[in-house]
């Protein structure tokens, strides 16, 4: 599998390439329970906290399509209910050609948790890319605005 440390430098030097593989690898295993009869789309998260542990998560969607929840919320929301709050990374893993990119709301999350972190894209052949946070969601408003 090739890493491909394509944009931002400073916040790819973050993560040890051992712990971005085990995020890949875990967002990939992710997206084989993703439970996705409407769309057929199966996306796989795989975020890392400052404890150094890894929460895995994938999209579920409910017959009244709003209740569907994203694979990056669903990894992140159980690292919160089990007491972490510092994101260092995630990784985003989708079985398609096309890369993923998180939507607007798995953004604003994932910016409640960091204020920057990298962000690894995963596509179906195992290709990545390496992109941040702040690079998704600039000029971003968050908890210390409160
Ligand atoms: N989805 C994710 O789980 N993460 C993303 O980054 C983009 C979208 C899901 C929601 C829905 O189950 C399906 O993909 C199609 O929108």
């Amino acid at each position: 599998m090739k890493i491909e440390p394509s944009l931002t430098d400073r916040v790819f030097k973050d993560l040890e390439p051992e712990l971005m593989l085990e995020l890949i690898h875990q967002a990939q295993a992710a997206y084989l329970q993703a439970y996705v009869p409407y769309s057929h789309y199966p996306v796989g998260s795989a975020a890392i906290f400052s404890s150094g542990k890894i929460y895995s998560g994938c999209n579920i969607e409910n017959a009244s399509y709003g209740l569907t929840v994203c694979a990056e919320r669903n990894a992140i929301f159980q690292a919160i209910a089990e007491g972490e709050r510092d994101l260092k990374g995630i990784a985003i893993a989708v079985p398609t050609d096309t890369f993923p990119s998180p939507c607007g709301a798995c953004r604003q999350v994932m910016r409640e948790f960091a204020v920057d972190c990298p962000v690894l894209l995963i596509n179906g052949s195992g290709q990545t890319k390496v992109t941040s946070l702040k690079t998704l969601l600039p000029d971003s408003f968050g908890p210390e605005f409160l």
